[in-house]
């Protein structure tokens, strides 16, 4: 039979997302709501190596809802990637007396929650908490649409400046291995080029389209750009090889970099963000383990993080399509 569940822990790790401390508090209610005790660690897996955590109750997640970043505060544990690392963090949980765990992060995040609960026997659930989105178990992860519309944001400010200068604009967008963002944005901003990670359209195509765009009369240009793109150029290369290769444009590189991080959680990642924690407690509270919580066709769903963390998180190409037709 398995154990009965009295306390939870929860932490996040990895980068931080709009709409963790939404979580946080879906957790920290939904166990006060079940008379469970609530134990917040914080940084991630080095709160849980170095026992550095707060119970917390109902009142202690008051008014964080709208708050960006995460008050437990995020990290990458290399400690944990160690064998004694994680023993010293189950001995803290045996200690404390934490019978499962809640673990809002990344992939990064689900892969050693997955091995710490094969070693140790306690059972986890992972909340894809991410502004990369680059998880296959959810069609959403926490913090991706609000990263989203802050890229979406700063790129029609930017193209207010690539039309009064008749400029090319390269904006970098945040990816390192998943184009969801450039992707997305991209054709939300009307880009005219968008390179992403999953697809190497190749510098002949980039330098193809972009005389087209003249062609056609454009005056300015945005091409987005995920910092992981597969061309084998970062986006200060790029600007260097259309400068050289079309010397009538006149190029600008922003970095949009970390302000994609952070910011109010949007309505949709907070509604996310209470939707996946209250099930993540229910779950454990069912005796369910070992499984990541996620939305697919608008129902909350557990999927096992081997299906979670497979390579291919689904990206859907068919916008690289649209975005051709659009930026005629
Ligand atoms: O949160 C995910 C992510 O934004 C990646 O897209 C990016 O490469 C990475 O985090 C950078 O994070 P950091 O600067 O914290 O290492």
């Amino acid at each position: 039979m398995a154990k009965e569940i009295r306390t939870i822990g929860v932490m996040t790790s990895g980068g931080d997302a709009p709409g963790m401390n939404a979580a946080i508090r879906a957790v920290a209610r939904a166990c006060a709501y079940y008379n469970v005790k609530c134990i917040g660690f914080y940084r991630g897996y080095q709160g849980m190596i170095e026992g550095d955590y707060s119970v917390m109750n109902a009142r202690s997640v008051r008014n964080i809802i709208s708050m960006g970043g995460t008050i437990l505060k995020s990290a990458r544990s290399k400690d944990f990637m160690t064998p004694e690392g994680r023993k010293k963090a189950a001995d803290h949980l045996k200690e404390i007396g934490v019978d499962a765990m809640v673990l809002i992060g990344g992939d990064g995040t689900f892969r050693g929650g997955q091995i710490f609960s094969e070693e140790y026997n306690i059972p986890v659930i992972g909340v894809p908490g991410t502004i990369d989105n680059d998880i296959a178990g959810t069609n959403y992860t926490i913090g991706y649409d609000t990263a989203l519309n802050t890229v979406i944001d700063a790129i029609d400010k930017i193209r207010d400046t690539a039309s009064s200068h008749d400029r090319l604009f390269f904006i970098e967008v945040m990816g390192r291995d998943a184009g969801f963002i450039a992707l997305n944005s991209g054709v939300g901003a009307g880009a005219e080029e968008i390179l992403i990670p999953e697809e190497d359209l190749g510098l002949d195509r980039l330098l193809e389209s972009l005389k087209r765009s003249k062609r056609s009369g454009k005056a300015s240009s945005i091409v987005v750009v995920s910092e992981g793109d597969k061309t084998g150029k970062n986006v200060f290369e790029l600007a260097d090889y259309v400068t050289e290769n079309l010397p009538d444009y006149d190029v600008r590189v922003t970095v949009l970099g970390h302000m994609q991080r952070g910011g109010s959680p949007s309505c949709f990642d907070r509604t996310l963000a209470s939707r996946l924690c209250v099930k993540a407690v229910e779950l454990l509270l069912d005796g369910k383990k070992n499984v990541m919580v996620g939305i697919i066709d608008n129902k909350i769903s557990a999927t096992s993080f081997d299906v979670g963390l497979q390579e291919d998180h689904g990206i859907n190409k068919e916008l690289l399509r649209i975005s051709d037709i659009l930026s005629t």
